[in-house]
């Protein structure tokens, strides 16, 4: 026995020693994957928050968690150091050792060490939501900075390979320079204009990556087998200027070299994804919004670095709005949850016009439903996602929104109902296929509350006024429709079709009420008070002891009921106050492990419904639903870009607190339903 033991504290000994080497800090917390350029469906590159350690040795991911090679490498007095993405190091490299790692609603910043001196890597993805231009420009930012210190001989190295066009078997690379700028480009061959890799790459457009000499650097380029271009680095610091033609596993590479100094000195790449047809909309071929004033792909991104400091200026100011937003609506713990939300987000849309006309007066934003099935422009996506455009960008959701009341006033749709989503597969935006999703109660609802969030947070109509007779044909279909809703699908798809739903026909109520406000006639208003009184109050939607809401009107499991949230958000007063002491006090008493499920039959829960049901409960409830999802970012169980669903019971073989298959979805705006009760509109840049 005692051989066992012994081996046992030995073993213990020596992980807390390899542990105490390697110490990384992490601010504010280690999440599950860190954004480094996440610009839209198509440029999303993470690294897992348990790679950082190893950093130097560890690829980038594409959201979908295949590798991109993406590397970093720097000399210091003629030694060699492997700082980012180096999982085959060349001879005579070193491994430089992490010591920070930091993340705010727009930098992911990483510390190393190499030889005498430290450098840092700032992967800056802007979020600039009321900056067409800035935010549709699809490329992200390295910021490598050497920091002072000994004086020390200097460069800087970075290549990335064909992984990016998401066809690495067969490509082709070209550079170019503008001005000082140089340019490399890699595009597929043969793959046809909108279709994608099995792990949802685009495989038309091209990977841009660019950089231009510093004040204090000279520049040097080359492509060529990765082997030979890194060991030209290795060897002597500069490349070669080669452009050798593409070659598989091949890279394309620059390098900086910073002379000999002890101040700090730092160099900027640009990263990108470009498809210059990004989106069909209705067989209209669609263009990122910077193309009305950027019309190349070398120009776009020659401005895209012009644009650095102001980018990053503004930067500056959103991520402490994004800071003192989540600390004064509920504390650091809500600010660390929404900083890590809000790329996912933005980088889950792209801001669009039209590719003929290039004309800005039809700009159009289209949302990716990203792993969980690709569709386009999903309603109940919107929904889940509104809260952050509530608070930061309601322009947003009309942009969303305008392309799918275009579809539904098209010959092409006939139902009276509003419609799922407008694509099966993004970028696809051609129709609602006939076997697609129908969600009745649940989208007429949501177009009328999204319309009407758009309108109170912005203070404009010209949505609701364009669009009033779909707004009416929807409040009327709930009408007739919403209070015993017919079996159908709910926006929780995995329920199945059922009758007599509790949280659609709430979602009727609310959808009721609000279109009373948004068209000021208040007998929609009454009737959705009416319907509210009957679910809660005579019980039709919940036990009978009146405690919780139930899944169907029925002795059927309970449900977190989350479609009253606007009710709240807007003020409406449809449910009465019993109901949300209620629900305060029921929650706590069915939560798990690791949080509340959402409904009484799962073991996971739903970081959006829980977020939306945080807002409308009080006190320890509330505290209850926040800290476990600070609990659930943290944890360290996960390593995929945030997922929205997650285990809070061990179950099916997962331990409570993992995530449960959904990763990257830009639904985690509706991280921002608490802090949207305290402001609309708060971004004026
Ligand atoms: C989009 O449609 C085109 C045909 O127009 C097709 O080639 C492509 O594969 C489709 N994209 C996706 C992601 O399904
Ligand atoms: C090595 O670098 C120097 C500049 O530092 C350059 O002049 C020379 O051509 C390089 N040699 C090779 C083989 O690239
Ligand atoms: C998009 O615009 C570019 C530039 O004018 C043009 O070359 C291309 O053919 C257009 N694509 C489509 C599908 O219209
Ligand atoms: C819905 O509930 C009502 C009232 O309880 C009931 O009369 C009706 O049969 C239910 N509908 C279905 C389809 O089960
Ligand atoms: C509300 O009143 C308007 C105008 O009288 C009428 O057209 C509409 O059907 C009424 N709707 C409801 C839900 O009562
Ligand atoms: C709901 O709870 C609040 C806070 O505890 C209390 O002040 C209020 O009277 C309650 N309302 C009802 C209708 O029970
Ligand atoms: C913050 O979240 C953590 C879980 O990550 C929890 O333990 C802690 O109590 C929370 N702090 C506050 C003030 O709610």
């Amino acid at each position: 026995m005692f051989p066992r033991a012994w081996r046992a504290i030995a073993l213990v000994a020596s992980c807390l020693i390899a542990t105490a080497s390697s110490a990384v800090t992490y601010s504010p917390v280690k999440p599950p994957s860190y954004p480094l350029a996440v610009r839209s469906p198509y440029l999303s590159a993470w690294i897992p928050g348990s790679l950082v350690e190893s950093l130097p040795s560890h690829n980038a991911q594409f959201w979908a968690g295949n590798n991109l090679v993406w590397s970093v490498i720097a000399r210091v007095d003629g030694k060699t150091y492997n700082l980012f993405g180096v999982a085959s190091p060349n001879d005579e490299t070193q491994s430089a050792t992490v010591t920070a790692a930091t993340y705010t609603s727009t930098h992911s910043t990483f510390t190393v060490t190499a030889g005498s001196r430290q450098f840092t890597l700032d992967f800056f993805s802007p979020v600039s939501p009321k900056n067409y231009v800035r935010q549709s420009l699809p490329f992200s930012y390295l910021t490598v900075t050497v920091t002072a210190g000994n004086s020390a001989s200097v460069q800087v190295y970075t290549d990335i390979d064909s992984s990016w066009t998401g066809q690495a078997s067969d490509s082709t690379w070209s550079y170019s320079t503008s001005g000082k700028t140089g340019v490399f480009q890699i595009e597929a061959n043969g793959a046809s204009t909108y279709s994608q890799n099995s792990n949802g790459q685009a495989l038309w457009g091209s990977a841009v990556y660019a950089t231009r000499p510093s004040a204090s650097s000279t520049l040097s380029t080359q492509s060529g087998p990765r082997v030979a271009v890194r060991d030209q680095f290795v060897n002597n610091g500069t490349l070669s200027g080669n452009h050798a033609a593409w070659s598989s596993g091949g890279v394309v590479a620059f390098a900086h070299d910073l002379g000999t100094t002890t101040s700090a000195s730092a160099v900027t790449f640009a990263i990108g994804h470009v498809r210059e047809e990004s989106i069909d909309f209705l067989g209209e071929a669609q263009t990122g919004y910077y193309r009305a004033s950027y019309k190349s792909t070398t120009a776009a991104v020659v401005h895209f670095l012009d644009d650095y400091s102001s980018a990053k200026s503004e930067s500056t100011d959103f991520d402490s709005l994004i800071e003192s937003t989540g600390t004064s609506s509920y504390g650091s713990n809500y600010s660390d949850i929404l900083a890590l939300s809000v790329r996912q987000v933005y980088g889950g849309i792209e801001i669009t016009i039209p590719n003929d006309s290039l004309d800005t007066e039809y700009v159009r934003a289209f949302i990716k439903e990203i792993s969980s099935d690709g569709n386009i422009n999903t309603v109940d996506v919107i929904y889940a996602t509104f809260p952050i455009f509530y608070t930061l960008s309601p322009d947003y959701l009309k942009l969303l929104l305008l392309p799918v009341f275009e579809y539904q006033a098209s010959d092409a749709y006939t139902k009276e109902y509003a419609v799922h989503e407008i694509g099966a597969n993004y970028p696809n935006a051609t129709g609602h296929p006939a076997d697609g999703e129908e969600m009745p109660i649940e989208e007429s609802g949501n177009i009328i509350i999204l319309t009407y969030a758009y309108e109170k947070a912005s203070g404009n109509t010209d949505l609701s006024d364009t669009y009033s007779a779909q707004l009416k044909q929807f409040a009327e279909y709930l009408y007739e429709n919403g209070l015993y809703p017919a079996s159908q699908l709910s926006l929780n798809d995995a329920l199945g079709e059922l009758a007599n739903q509790t949280n659609l026909a709430v979602k009727a109520a609310v959808g009721l009420a609000t279109y009373g406000a948004l068209t000021d006639q208040k007998n929609y208003t009454t009737t959705g008070r009416e319907w509210a009184d009957k679910i809660w109050t005579d019980h039709l939607g919940t036990d009978d002891a009146g405690t919780r809401f139930l899944i169907q009107y029925d002795t059927t499991p309970w449900f977190l009921v989350f479609n009253h949230y606007p009710d709240v958000l807007f003020d409406l007063d449809v449910f009465p106050d019993e109901a949300y002491n209620a629900t305060t006090d029921f929650y706590p008493t069915v939560r798990e492990t690791a949080g509340v499920p959402l409904d009484g039959a799962i073991g996971w829960g739903q970081t959006n419904w829980q977020s939306f049901v945080a807002a409308t409960v009080t006190g320890d409830t509330r505290d209850l639903f926040i800290s476990d999802l600070h609990a659930y970012l943290s944890n360290g169980l996960n390593t995929a870009p945030w997922s929205d669903r997650y285990w809070v019971e061990a179950s099916n073989g997962y331990s409570a607190g993992q995530s449960y298959s959904f990763r990257a979805r830009p639904t985690l705006g509706s991280h921002f339903a608490l802090a949207a009760l305290s402001g609309a509109n708060i971004w004026s840049s």
